[in-house]
């Protein structure tokens, strides 16, 4: 029987019908380091975007926490201004009106006791005057450094507990989710002790993104692919994310990651989970995030590091007609700083569906474009029966998940040129997501806080997930330890190291 089979009436009235819009019950959202980068160019928006989209309870409050000498109508610029700029949706000044009613900011440095039991204060009288029903998420928007003092203050006033609360108390940890495994574990360990674990929600904004949790439609929702996703038909996997931009301001941050924890350890290892999961018994959050973990527990480094862990450092060059310095000349970075700006590695999965299958796993900034995509790339046929000639411009059959830019599916195959000789050359069928639905994809973090109030972890790493893809990168790490990156010039696909990574193996990168 059909799920929605017994409902009378309107049969999109049934409760169970997730596709209707799911709500979020009266809460407050409290940011902290909110006149930041992230939360103005994202936070914000998406908070003004679900708004736009009626996608916020009536009892709602965002509270903003800085170390600025501001009182609520300078939170209020901040805020309108970055949903003027950044929002996804229209800017209209009914609903900004809304959202500049649920603003309060409160001033105060992370060591302030005083400004902790104001929050605390502030979070009870949000009752009152907002209805939020003790109901909080508590966004840490700030460098990690400072999580432990953060954490111990919601610890000492009693506002991460949810039975003091009288309701859900939730926090939001951003990536980096420290620098190694060690201090993984030792973030956790503080996060864990503070907020109950099923309250803890880990931010990996790529998982928020439609194209990503599409790997996950098109692999368990249709019967094409799955057959053939396995050792027997796959040749390996590319998944690279590439971006033209440099560092911008954040050499602090950067210069102490480097490209494998900044987007390695998450987002890339992430989608390589994803790509290479089983089907989960459901579609749960619990189900989908033991699936991924088995595969990052799964993953192994190859002996000859030299050759299939490069790392590389750009140097100036020229980028869309403009020239742009090396790594090295940006504003606040070391003259001899050693960190990497791309990161390319071959990994493999040992499991009987991908043993011997190269996963080949490449990020860097000042790349020629931005581009995130996964390259499934299938076997060559077994037997060809046609004049050699005929196929010499045939390769390797793809599955193309593009994630960004352009965001769809494209499938690359060999197709008969018309004439009169049997000619095959590769063509590719494309799926758009623009041209196929009329709707507009959510922007990550809108989807993301919106789960967050919903209390939906699907979309949300699990700690050991965080564990193992440190794992991971701790042994690369420790290959590289002492060792210089490769230079390689801005605009250009990497250092040369990577291409020589694959002519070893026979491949080459696809071009995106
Ligand atoms: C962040 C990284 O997680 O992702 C940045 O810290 C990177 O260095 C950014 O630029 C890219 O995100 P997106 O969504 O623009 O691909």
């Amino acid at each position: 029987m059909s799920v929605l089979s017994g409902t009378a009436g309107n049969p999109l009235r049934d409760p169970r019908d997730r596709r209707l819009p799911r709500v979020p019950g009266p809460c407050a959202v409290v940011v902290f380091g909110v006149t930041g980068d992230l939360s103005r160019k994202k936070l914000i928006p998406a908070i003004y975007d679900l708004s736009n989209r009626g996608l916020l309870p009536p009892g709602f409050a965002l509270l903003g926490f800085a170390r600025r000498d501001w009182d609520v109508g300078d939170f209020e610029s901040l805020a309108r201004k970055a949903a003027q700029e950044h929002a996804r949706t229209e800017f209209r000044e009914d609903v900004w009106r809304r959202v500049a009613a649920s603003l309060q900011f409160l001033p105060g440095a992370f060591d302030d006791d005083n400004a902790f039991d104001t929050l605390a204060q502030t979070l009870v009288d949000l009752e009152a005057s907002h209805g939020i029903q003790g109901n909080a998420a508590f966004y840490l928007s700030i460098p990690p450094a400072a999580f432990p003092v953060v954490l111990k203050q919601m610890q000492r006033t009693g506002m991460a507990d949810n039975d003091q609360a009288g309701g859900w108390r939730r926090v939001v940890v951003e990536k980096p989710f420290g620098h190694d495994l060690a201090s993984a574990r030792e973030l956790n360990a503080l996060v864990d002790d503070v907020f109950t674990p099923g309250d803890v929600f880990r931010i990996d904004h790529y998982l928020g993104k439609e194209t990503v949790q599409n790997m996950l439609a098109l692999r368990f929702a249709n019967t094409l692919f799955e057959p053939i996703w396995n050792s027997h038909y796959v040749d390996s996997v590319q998944i690279t994310m590439a971006e033209d931009v440099g560092i911008g301001g954040r050499a602090g941050f950067y210069d102490a990651a480097g490209a494998a924890r900044d987007v390695l350890q998450n987002h890339l290892l992430q989608l390589l989970a994803l790509t290479a999961m089983e089907e989960p018994v459901s579609f749960d959050a619990e189900a989908i995030r033991t699936e991924k973990l088995k595969v990052l527990n799964a993953i192994s480094l190859p002996d000859d590091h030299a050759r299939y862990a490069i790392r590389g450092q750009y140097d100036q060059g020229w980028l869309a007609g403009q020239r742009v310095p090396a790594y090295l000349d940006e504003p606040d970075v070391p003259k001899d700083s050693r960190t990497e700006t791309y990161a390319a590695v071959r990994l493999g999965i040992e499991t009987r569906r991908w043993a011997g299958v190269p996963f080949y796993l490449r990020t860097g900034k000042r790349l020629p474009r931005r581009v995130t995509e996964i390259a499934v790339v299938f076997k060559t046929a077994p037997h060809l029966p046609f004049d050699v000639t005929d196929t010499v411009e045939l390769g390797h059959n793809q599955l193309v998940v593009r994630v960004q830019p352009d965001e769809g599916v494209t499938l690359r195959f060999g197709s008969k040129v018309p004439g009169s000789a049997m000619e095959v050359r590769d063509v590719s069928m494309d799926f758009l997501y623009g041209e196929a639905f009329t709707e507009s994809s959510p922007e990550a973090y809108e989807r993301l806080i919106l789960d967050v109030l919903l209390g939906d972890a699907t979309l949300f790493p699990r700690n050991e997930e965080v564990d193992a893809s440190w794992r991971v990168i701790d042994q690369l790490e420790e290959f590289w330890a002492g060792s210089e990156p490769e230079k390689y010039r801005a605009g250009e696909w990497g250092p040369r190291g990577a291409d020589d990574m694959l002519a070893a193996d026979g491949r080459v990168w696809r071009r995106p």
